[in-house]
């Protein structure tokens, strides 16, 4: 495939892409509207719409709001990007591991010994080495949307935050820095994890890039080193794995010591961490290997033998057991893919340079991060180790491959597989709770300049009457009711689709007008504060669309404590999804979720097939003709 340049991304007249834009504020708060009334109860919508109507009176507090925003529009390149950022991850005190870091999770390795894994890590390090160089030569392809409005091309911007961004824990906000001149000829190293243990794996010397066999001698040392149990140094990587203002605190108390300040120093300008894990004892189906790359299976396994705030993770385990976990500040998890895939067919296709014996060089044994902990701080270690168990025995995870029918089914059905899989996704939570909640789907509106992602509010009112006519035991619903049911579900699924990636969603333009708000230091309108708002903004169904065209897959936590997580791959024939949620909460069951769903897909299916067979049934049959008019739409 002949490689575009990648430049600004363009569109085919050479335009730069175009700016976020900045819906009109009746669009949104009409559509607001229309998403949360039928969630919540007549009375409470009542109080809503009263509210929403003042604050978009002509003269009224919106229109100031509006204004301001449109102001912000043109003066920045993204309006929305630092807001977005800030309230979806830099604010957000929960810890990384399963409440907000994604991670991939690659197909089990059948490693002999661990030399195998050592060169499956170094062949990683080679790609990543390779991918990067891409990267800052600006010769990644520009991506062009696939799916709805298919062809547009897609920002890139995202790409060159893979290796050089790190998230610096705050106490009351995080920082995300990007080094910028990531090209540059600055010395480049990696930090590899073992037995909780930091070293660094310098990739350049003299000039002159480690190659594979080099890198890999280079990780036998590591090795060796972190099995000498007297030289081993407190489990600090577990502070990263905790909330983020009590890392915040801990790190504050690390860098008391000059020590510290220097180790940190070079974690925080790595370009990844590799983490080389120990076996984990588990067997390694779909949802364990879930679960240990989301947590790394707490403090009696791999939990520190982490760093969370980086952003590129990589874990090799000497089981098998490999991925990448990420922090999701810097990018979405289509970039991620995208990385990941390079990485594999890089790792898998790509015959082994075996460097002859004169160019593997001597290399100085690679250095050990060191750590001076005081009481203080050994009370901070085992006190991040307790909660980062906590998460660990609280997950509760279900990796669920339906292998009955995938996308080529559903396309057949001229229907939008993604709209069909969330609609399949609403019936699965209302087989399950008999109500609808606030649902979040991210939609990429990387057509836009800087553009990361807007939500699709997917429990739609027509999603709602669908699922009330599939759960009707009094029968009162005919096949092709239910199917015009469906249709219109997925329709206005489609539809909201549409006007999220065309930058036409309500989540971004609320968060813009709240923002700015605060910004002319205003009373929080009185649209924030209601009852309403806040609980749409609560999304006990987290839901993201992560395809792969290499046998892999994506998954990550809930992000409320009685919600569910459910990030899925729709494959030409089967679909995988992740399930997850906490077992602490009563309210959610991730095996009774997957139950209902795949229930709910084998519904679906049968009522298409029906409604198709009916539609083809010849005339003379009244029963059949009867059925084909109610059905054919
Ligand atoms: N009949 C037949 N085929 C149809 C159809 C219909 N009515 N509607 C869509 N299709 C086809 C499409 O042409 C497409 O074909 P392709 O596989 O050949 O490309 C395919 O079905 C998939 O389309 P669809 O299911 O509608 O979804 P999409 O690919 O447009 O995806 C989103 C929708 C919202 C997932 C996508 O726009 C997006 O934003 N993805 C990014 C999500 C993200 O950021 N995830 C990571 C978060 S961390």
């Amino acid at each position: 495939m002949p490689i575009l340049e990648q430049q600004t991304a363009r569109d085919r007249d050479g335009q730069a892409l175009p700016k976020v834009p900045v819906p009109p504020l009746k669009q949104t708060l009409d559509m607001y509207l229309k998403c949360v009334q039928h969630l919540v109860k007549e009375e409470q919508f009542k109080k809503t719409k009263a509210i929403v109507e003042k604050f978009g009176a002509p003269g009224g507090t919106g229109e100031v709001l509006q204004k301001k925003l449109l102001e912000r529009r043109d003066k920045t390149t993204n309006w929305v990007y630092d807001y977005w950022l800030e309230d979806m991850y830099l604010n957000n005190r929960l810890a990384l591991p399963v409440n907000s870091s994604p991670v991939m999770v690659f197909p089990k390795q059948a490693f002999r010994d661990h030399k195998d894994a050592l060169r499956f890590a170094a062949r990683l390090i080679r790609g990543v080495l390779e991918y990067k160089a891409l990267i800052d030569a600006r010769r990644l392809p520009v991506e062009f949307a696939r799916g709805q409005l298919a062809g547009t091309p897609m920002c890139m911007e995202q790409y060159n935050r893979l290796f050089t961004s790190y998230r610096y824990p705050g106490l009351k906000t995080d920082t995300l820095k990007v080094q910028m001149n990531a090209a540059s000829s600055a010395p480049e190293h990696i930090i590899v994890a073992c037995k909780n243990q930091f070293f660094v794996l310098d990739i350049v010397a003299n000039s002159k890039q480690l190659n594979e066999t080099e890198i890999s001698s280079q990780l036998e040392k590591i090795m060796k080193m972190a099995e000498n149990a007297e030289d081993r140094l407190p489990p600090v990587g577990i502070l990263t794995s905790d909330e983020r203002t009590e890392w915040a605190q801990a790190r504050d108390a690390l860098i008391k010591d000059q020590i510290n300040r220097d180790s940190l120093a070079l974690i925080e300008s790595c370009l990844c961490v590799v983490c080389l894990d120990e076996p984990n004892g588990l067997a390694p189906n779909d949802t364990n290997r879930a679960l240990l790359m989301l947590h790394g299976g707490g403090r009696e396994r791999n939990g520190a033998n982490r760093w969370y705030d980086k952003s590129m993770q990589f874990v090799i385990g000497m089981d098998g057991i490999c991925g990448v976990v990420c922090d999701h500040s810097p990018f979405e998890g289509i970039v991620l893919v995208q990385c990941s895939e390079y990485l594999m067919k890089y790792i898998t296709g790509t015959p082994s340079k075996v460097a002859t014996s004169s160019s593997i060089r001597e290399l100085p044994p690679p250095g050990r991060l060191l750590w001076k902990c005081n009481p203080h701080i050994q009370g901070l270690l085992k006190a991040s180790g307790d909660r980062l168990q906590r998460l660990v025995n609280n997950l509760d995870m279900d990796v669920f491959k339906f292998e009955v029918y995938g996308k080529e089914f559903i396309k057949k059905q001229k229907m939008s597989p993604d709209a069909f899989i969330q609609v399949a996704l609403q019936l699965a939570f209302y087989k399950c709770n008999g109500r609808l909640v606030s649902t979040y789907e991210s939609a990429s509106i990387r057509r836009f300049q800087e553009g990361r992602v807007d939500n699709i509010r997917s429990a739609t009112a027509e999603a709602l009457a669908f699922v009330k006519s599939m759960k009707d035991d009094r029968g009162t619903f005919t096949d092709s009711e239910k199917m015009k049911r469906l249709r219109d579900a997925i329709n206005a699924q489609t539809n909201y689709t549409i006007a999220a990636i065309t930058g036409m969603a309500i989540d971004n333009h609320l968060l813009g007008l709240l923002r700015i708000a605060k910004e002319l230091k205003m009373e929080k309108p009185e649209i924030f504060c209601d009852e309403t708002y806040l609980a749409s903004n609560q999304f006990i169904l987290s839901t993201s669309q992560v395809p792969t065209t290499v046998e892999m897959f994506c998954c990550y936590g809930p992000v409320v404590p009685n919600g569910y997580g459910a990030c899925y791959n729709p494959q030409s024939d089967h679909i995988i999804f992740c399930v997850s949620s906490f077992w602490e909460s009563t309210q959610t069951s991730s095996a009774v979720f997957v139950k209902a769903l795949n229930e709910g897909l084998l519904e679906i299916r049968d009522l298409c097939n029906s409604s198709s067979a009916a539609a083809t049934k010849p005339t003379d049959s009244s029963q059949g003709a009867g059925q084909s008019r109610k059905s054919g739409k």
